[in-house]
């Protein structure tokens, strides 16, 4: 069966998800969006993907299978109640793209007789960067039993490589602390990127381009060691060595020269002391290290 789909939200996901449906050759009907001039243009910005899209209103909505809302996790419930408010089709498929709410803000949805999932991208849209592949990314998904066939089918349209959550209720699946799990890992890193470089910069005798090439390449050799062999095996460093002088130097520096970034490398580096101690490092050394980190509070 020819699937048709129509997009709530014409933001970051809900481009890039069209843009892909696209390609893959699925009738992707437009979307509906909260001004019609923005929307407009958003449609637009995909030039040769545009396709037919169109600007819908809700009634539209009703000749979909699949209902993709990809609207801001504050503004979903809202959107979601939009919808239901005149009606749905049945057996139609309704998922969200967020990472924070679970099934419960599709309750009233359901008794119009619509399955429910969520399809949560795990890579970041920028919105700002040229828009990345999908290809290979994972995406968590979530759903009802009925709803888990098409999920998969969506996620292959999408190039996405699927992740079941195999929870069936929101008291096995904390989706809050899911999300905050997934924000640390793709925000913290570009922050902690950002941070990096600009404090390379600062040291001195590194051109800029290169500050960035020595960041990326140190966060990948260490991501890929976590992920081959675990955090803790992957440790490495003066607090994976229980070396206390070389923490108070960085330290001393850091408040010198940058002191916002003391709080960040206290907090990092006491999570590497959690792991060194996993790993085995002396008690001694883990006293020295943990009394290095909370001697320096920063000065104004
Ligand atoms: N960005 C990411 O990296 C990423 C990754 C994975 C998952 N997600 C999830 O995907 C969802 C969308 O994120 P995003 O980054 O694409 O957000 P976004 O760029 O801010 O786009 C949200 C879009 O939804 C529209 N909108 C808001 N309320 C609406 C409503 N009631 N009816 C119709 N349209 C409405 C907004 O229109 P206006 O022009 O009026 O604002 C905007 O076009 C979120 O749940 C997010 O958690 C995002």
């Amino acid at each position: 069966m020819a699937l048709r789909i129509a997009i709530v939200g014409p933001g970051r996901v809900g481009i890039a998800f069209a843009r892909r449906f696209v390609r893959a050759g699925v009738d992707v009907l437009g979307f509906v969006g909260r001004d019609r001039a923005r929307t407009e243009s958003s449609i637009d910005g995909l030039g040769a993907d545009r396709a037919n899209l169109k600007v819908l209103t809700w009634p539209d909505v009703h000749s979909a299978h699949v209902v993709v809302f990809a609207v801001g996790d504050e503004e979903l419930p809202a959107a979601i109640a939009a919808a239901t408010s005149v009606g749905g089709r049945h057996c139609s498929l309704w998922l969200h793209t967020s990472g924070c709410h679970g099934l419960d803000v599709f309750a009233k949805a359901q008794r119009l007789g619509v399955r429910v999932g969520a399809l949560h991208p795990l890579l970041p849209f920028s919105g700002s960067v040229p828009p990345q592949s999908m290809q290979g990314a994972l995406a968590l998904l979530l759903g009802e039993p009925r709803s888990m066939r098409l999920l998969h089918r969506l996620c292959a349209q999408l190039e996405l490589r699927a992740i079941v959550c195999s929870a069936s209720g929101s008291s096995e699946h904390n989706r809050p602390l899911y999300h905050a799990a997934c924000a640390l890992a793709a925000n913290g890193a570009t922050a902690l990127f950002g941070l990096a470089s600009e404090l390379l910069q600062r040291a001195g005798g590194i051109a800029n381009d290169d500050g960035d090439r020595i960041a990326a390449s140190l966060m990948h050799a260490a991501v890929a060691a976590s992920e081959q062999h675990g955090a803790g095996p992957a440790l490495s460093g003066p607090v994976r060595r229980g070396d206390a002088e070389t923490v108070a130097a960085h330290l001393a520096a850091l408040n010198a020269e940058q002191k916002t970034a003391v709080p960040a490398y206290v907090a990092l580096m006491n999570g590497a002391l959690r792991l060194a101690r996993d790993q085995g490092l002396a008690p001694v050394d883990c006293e020295r290290i943990a009394s290095a980190l909370s001697l320096l509070r920063p000065t104004s």
